[in-house]
């Protein structure tokens, strides 16, 4: 058996060599974002993407200073938070990034000790070790800094029963659109400053225990305008996969300038997201208003059994049907791969979506980096930020 990324059901064993055992990781717990306006954001996610309305905190509940809604779909759960006044540290984040995700929370089995072990290794703490309870039980709580002001929260569970955490209660909606297909985050990708890619790619492996397993350079990927460098870093597990990325001097304005720029800092860049039926997914998506990036030109198209080679026997996709919604395909030694950036999600040029679907591959999409950023480049054309 090779060392395949399934993502689906991981056992705890090692598929990376290298990748240190202080901090066992069981997956992605939620990802929680600081917005402008949660009751709308919540909105938004529910009748775009699908998401269902899941759990809620705020005054009702007994909180004063925030209220938060949480929002599931298969394995993604997302939260959603907004300051209630204006002597508020989400605020000011809001006001500095704009709407984007300030927390990536790593479900544990103990919270204490992936504290312990990550500010042992030189990790600038956000909270030391909290202790939440209700009556379902109890969850414990604790988190670090990682690039820029986005936290790692480490959340145990193992005793608790309720559907969240303590504090929150049921959210029920009569207002219910349905799932669209996305299953749980594949990747999560992070955007930092000039020459710091390496600092917080020794970071991750110093402080988290993780291994580099993929990366491109700026020769790989570049256009005639821009380019950039990213390293894939992974945990032992391959659950959770981060590839970090850098701005690299091109002849133009690269996506990841514009987007330090926009953010003012490094910070979360996409959200990767699996389905296993990209083609109904997309189409639901376009049916909902999300905006994709505008497709590549038709000779991408004709190229694709080329690309493939092999692995177009096994491709089950009508590559009209994946033009249509223009969906990239991507190929590696091990099977291909369907994905589709989403343009930003906020008015800032940030934050963005990718829908992937993986048929063995566990590549990123290498093969499409061209496409993909001139894409890009022809919507920061427009933004007069190319
Ligand atoms: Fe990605």
């Amino acid at each position: 058996m090779s060392k395949e990324i399934k993502n689906v059901e991981y056992g705890l064993e090692k598929i990376f060599e290298g990748a240190q055992d202080f901090l066992p990781l069981l997956g992605t717990d939620y990802v929680e974002f600081y917005v402008g306006n949660a009751k709308q954001a919540a909105h938004f996610y529910k009748t775009a993407f699908g998401f269902q309305s899941y759990a809620y905190a705020g005054l009702e509940t007994g909180l004063t200073d925030r209220v938060s809604y949480v929002l599931k779909q298969d394995k993604i759960r997302l939260v959603l938070t907004t300051a209630l006044n204006s002597d508020s540290p989400i605020g000011e984040h809001v006001k500095k990034h704009g709407d984007g995700v300030k927390v990536v929370a790593l479900w544990v089995e103990d919270a204490r000790q992936a504290y312990e072990e990550t500010i042992k290794r030189g990790a600038k703490s956000y909270q030391e070790p909290i202790v939440e309870k209700d009556e379902n039980g109890e969850t414990v709580r604790a988190g670090i800094y990682t690039y820029g002001e986005t936290v790692h929260m480490f959340v145990e569970r193992k005793n608790y029963n309720g559907m969240f955490l303590p504090g929150f209660v049921e959210w029920k909606s009569d207002y219910n659109p349905t799932p669209v297909g996305l299953k749980f985050i594949d990747h999560m990708v992070g955007n930092v400053g000039w020459g710091e890619m390496n600092t917080w790619v020794k970071w991750y492996e110093d402080v988290m225990g993780f291994v580099n397993f993929l990366s491109f350079d700026d020769k790989q990927i570049h256009t005639e305008y821009s380019a950039l460098m990213s390293k894939v870093m992974s945990n032992g597990n391959g659950r959770i996969k981060f590839p970090i990325n850098e701005p690299a001097k091109g002849n133009k304005r690269s996506q990841i300038e514009e987007y330090l720029d926009f953010y003012e800092g490094p910070g979360v860049q996409h959200i990767a997201v699996a389905t296993d039926d990209i083609i109904k997914t997309v189409g639901e998506l376009r049916a909902r208003g999300i905006e994709f990036l505008p497709p590549p030109p038709q000779a991408y198209y004709d190229e694709i059994p080329g690309r493939l080679g092999v692995h177009m026997e096994m491709m089950k996709e009508d590559i009209k049907e994946l033009q249509k919604l223009s969906i990239l395909v991507d190929a590696d030694e091990e099977g291909y791969l369907l994905q589709i950036f989403t343009k930003p999600v906020e008015d800032r040029p940030t934050l963005f979506f990718e829908i992937i679907q993986r048929m063995g591959a566990k590549g990123f999409g290498a093969g499409n980096f061209k496409a993909l950023f001139e894409s890009i480049e022809r919507e920061q054309a427009k933004r007069g930020t190319l």
